[in-house]
């Protein structure tokens, strides 16, 4: 049996990433009704943002158990490393999942091992993601105890890596230097790519990007649009978070106006509002972050189309 399958507790290795606010329980319940792995992403599904870690939490049990009304099987829910989780708002959700019984923690942020033996501890899944991905953060995240990683790079859509080894290469280095179970991310939109990254070790896809253009979620139709619309060479990519991250986006105008500041050796530009821009679909509002594959996707399909597809790269 596909490791990932057996670890997640799922049919299909294909894991729907998490993606802030565009995620819901309706994407992440489609995703597991499907047989693959859905996340529930930071604010997925909130209305508005809220200011504290306790009414985060609280917010968040609430969409726990929508989820749970749609769906029976496992989904995850994406949080911070303590590293990067300063006001402690993964720390309150994260009690939350253990009180609703969420399986998967979707880690990101950079490893803590005695969290990590936490989590394990208190029967958590967990699958780690280090925004900067190497062969020893990958030992070391084995030798911690999570259960998979993954292997992601510059092919990525969100923030991504500010280095140039893109999805295949870090798979495969990775996928040779640890046991555990590794996924591929950035760039798997297809049957094609996720075939090319099992070649190289992946056992299944972490899948951000194709997701956006799927019938359930919930990002705006002028969002899924605009992605459609752009042709290959169109995308843009600008740097931000003081050159820790770079984003490819769509041209629109936050897009351009952070590339014109980046020229002017502004490395911490305004990237406008996730919520406001992709999740309402306001382009003067926000950037629309991709995938280097992203004009490889022809069609808004549901999400158990996309499921069934990615997996069938993974069926050797
Ligand atoms: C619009 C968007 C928002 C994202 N937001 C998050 C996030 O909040 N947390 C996170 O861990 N990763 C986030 N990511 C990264 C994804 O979880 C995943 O690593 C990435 O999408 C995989 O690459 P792909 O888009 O090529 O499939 C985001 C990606 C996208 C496209």
């Amino acid at each position: 049996m596909n490791r990932v399958c057996e670890i997640l507790g799922i049919e299909k290795p294909v894991v729907q990433a998490p993606m802030t606010w565009i995620t819901s329980p309706e994407l992440a319940a489609a995703v597991s009704n499907a047989g693959g792995l859905g996340i529930l992403g930071f604010n997925a599904g909130f209305e508005t943002g809220k200011t504290t870690p306790e009414e985060t939490a609280e917010e968040m049990r609430k969409v726990i158990r929508r989820t749970r009304k749609l769906t029976d099987k496992p989904f995850g829910m994406n949080v911070m490393t303590s590293a990067f989780d300063g006001a402690g708002f993964s720390k309150a959700t994260i009690q939350v999942c253990k009180e609703e019984g969420v399986p998967v923690l979707a880690a990101i942020g950079t490893l803590d091992a005695a969290q990590i033996k936490e989590w394990k501890d208190a029967g958590f899944k967990v699958i780690y993601r280090d925004m900067y991905p190497t062969v020893a953060s990958a030992k070391a995240a084995e030798a911690a105890g999570v259960d998979i990683i993954v292997a992601t790079s510059c092919d990525e859509g969100g923030g991504m890596p500010v280095e140039a080894t893109g999805t295949m290469v870090k798979t495969a280095l990775i996928s040779e230097a640890v046991d555990i179970t590794v996924l591929a991310a950035g760039g798997i939109v297809n049957e094609a790519l996720a075939k090319a990254s099992a070649c190289v070790g992946a056992e299944g896809g972490y899948v951000g990007t194709r997701f956006v253009l799927s019938k359930e979620c919930r990002a705006a139709q002028t969002t899924k649009d605009d992605i459609l619309n752009t042709g290959a060479d169109d995308f843009i990519v600008l740097t931000e978070a003081g050159g820790y991250l770079k984003w490819r986006c769509t041209p629109n105008k936050v897009a351009k106006a952070a590339v014109e500041e980046n020229a002017k050796g502004n490395l911490q530009p305004s990237i406008g509002s996730f919520f406001a821009g992709m999740l309402k679909g306001d382009m003067d509002a926000g950037i629309n972050t991709v995938s280097s594959a992203a004009s490889l996707i022809r069609s808004i399909d549901s999400c158990g189309e996309i499921v069934n597809e990615i997996a069938r790269g993974y069926s050797n």
